[in-house]
């Protein structure tokens, strides 16, 4: 049922996503009644289990391009059935050795294409935003030893692009910082860091009486899909002795492209990259690298010992519980794995080429048609543009009425855009030729209007 879902979506003859009333849905799956009776069994699920699937989002539909959430590969999928039989939390090497020594094999595979020499370390974590919370762990026992017994100095700032996703705000919060430590770097009209402004961006730290605890770079951005200059910001931060932390979860899987991966060129600088394989690497959630240039800045992330789990007794194996903030951990390594040993390298490279090169064309398309405008030309899998004068949330929201397309909003420059993040591997030029005619369908009338 799921292999025919999966494959009705990618016709893209159905809708992409319906918005029902939640408790109208509660209502048509029955929830109350199943949890109070149970009794499920084979032959209900097959007739309860549509109408869950009937108020799913289809990302596997070519209309989906509304979140940077991966469309996941069969190899994917099953890891996930794998793990929800088996239940293997391989944090802790004995309570799975199969899981835990696939993590770090597929993490060696990733520290290896970042460009990570042999002393790196690297852990799989529940998603990109305690991957970036982690990293700055790591930051802050690097640049504050002690900060783990005796708490965050409060002369530390982080320095950071207004554009950086809100999770290291929030990281910068959680760690005891406080939002006001966040220093903005200046950025371009694209909201890219000027690497030129840098030096001064560290003088202003230097009159706040603070000093940097890292400096944050993107590959890519969140809004835009745009790449900052590593090479030129790592070279800054080698310099002057500042910890940069690569945020790449979207951006990072383009290293498996021969002919993007320049895009990233200078991230071997880095002392802390993140990368997200529940975005382009085609696993579900959750499922995100944290990965550190020296091995032993991850380990320091977490100082703790001494409990009935971290003890130093010789054994087997390796645990993970001094690099990752989970207990219980899944087996997220089988789901790189398995989407790989799907696809291979090769293909997943080819997938994540395949998509750049689709949001290009559509920029190249949208640039041609006489009301419409694109701030930037895409570098990764996210387009942004404007159609006609008017209110571009409001055409959104009027466009998602229909079923039939998924897709977001964004500020560029100042100015509400259409986003569109092209990640179904159907999503082509019968998809953006469809997305036109309903927005000139919704624009007509308001031009009628205003004749
Ligand atoms: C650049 C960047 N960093 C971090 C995150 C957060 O990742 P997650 O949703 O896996 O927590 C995102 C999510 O969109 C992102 O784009």
């Amino acid at each position: 049922m799921l292999a025919e879902h999966v494959a009705e979506a990618r016709t893209g003859l159905g809708p992409v996503n319906v918005r029902p009333e939640p408790d109208e849905l509660a209502e048509e799956l029955e929830l109350s009644r199943w949890i109070a009776d149970g009794g499920m069994d084979a032959a209900a699920l097959e007739e309860w289990l549509p109408r869950y699937l009937d108020a799913t989002v289809r990302l596997h539909h070519p209309g989906s391009m509304a979140h940077q959430v991966a469309v996941p590969s069969t190899g994917a999928a099953v890891a996930d059935l794998i793990h929800g039989a088996t239940n293997n939390p391989m944090a802790i090497y004995e309570m799975g050795a199969a899981g835990a020594t696939i993590e770090r094999q597929v993490v060696r595979w990733m520290l290896d294409k970042v460009g990570f020499g042999s002393g790196a370390a690297g852990v799989l974590t529940s998603g990109g935003s305690l991957a970036n919370l982690t990293a700055l762990l790591a930051a802050r026992a690097h640049v504050a030893p002690d900060a783990w017994r005796a708490g965050t100095p409060s002369d530390l700032a982080l320095l950071a692009p207004p554009s950086a996703h809100y999770s290291v705000r929030r990281a910068a919060a959680i760690l005891g910082l406080g939002e006001d430590a966040v220093l903005e770097l200046e950025v371009d009209e694209l909201e890219r860091i000027r690497p030129e402004r840098l030096e001064d961006a560290v003088e202003r730290c230097a009159a706040a009486g603070r000093r940097p605890l890292a400096l944050v770079a993107l590959a890519c951005a969140t809004s835009t899909g745009l790449y900052d200059d590593l090479r030129a910001i790592g070279s800054f931060c080698r310099e002057h002795g500042i910890w940069l932390h690569v945020d790449a979860a979207h951006g990072a899987s383009a290293l498996l492209s021969e002919r993007h991966r320049g895009l990233l060129d200078g991230i071997e600088l880095g002392d802390s990259v993140v990368w997200d394989a529940h975005k382009l690497l085609r696993t579900s959630g959750l499922c995100a690298a944290v990965l550190t240039r020296r091995g032993a800045d991850l380990h320091g992330a977490f100082r703790q010992s001494g409990d009935y789990l971290f003890n130093d007794n010789e054994s087997v194996g390796f645990d993970l519980l001094d690099r990752a903030l989970e207990t219980t951990k899944t087996t997220m390594g089988l789901k790189v794995f398995l989407s790989l040993a799907w696809a291979g390298e090769r293909g997943l490279g080819e997938y994540v080429a395949s998509r750049f090169d689709t949001a290009r064309r559509f920029h190249d398309l949208l640039s041609r048609e006489p009301d419409v405008t694109c701030a930037y030309v895409p570098e990764s899998n996210i387009v942004c543009f404007r159609i006609g004068d008017g209110d571009q949330l409001e055409l959104r929201e009027r466009a998602l009425d229909g079923g039939r397309l998924h897709f977001g909003s964004t500020t560029v420059n100042g100015e509400r855009n259409l986003r569109l993040v092209v990640t179904a591997p159907d999503t082509g030029d019968a998809t953006l030729r469809e997305l036109l005619q309903v927005l000139r369908g919704l624009l007509e009338p308001a031009v009628a209007r205003a004749g």
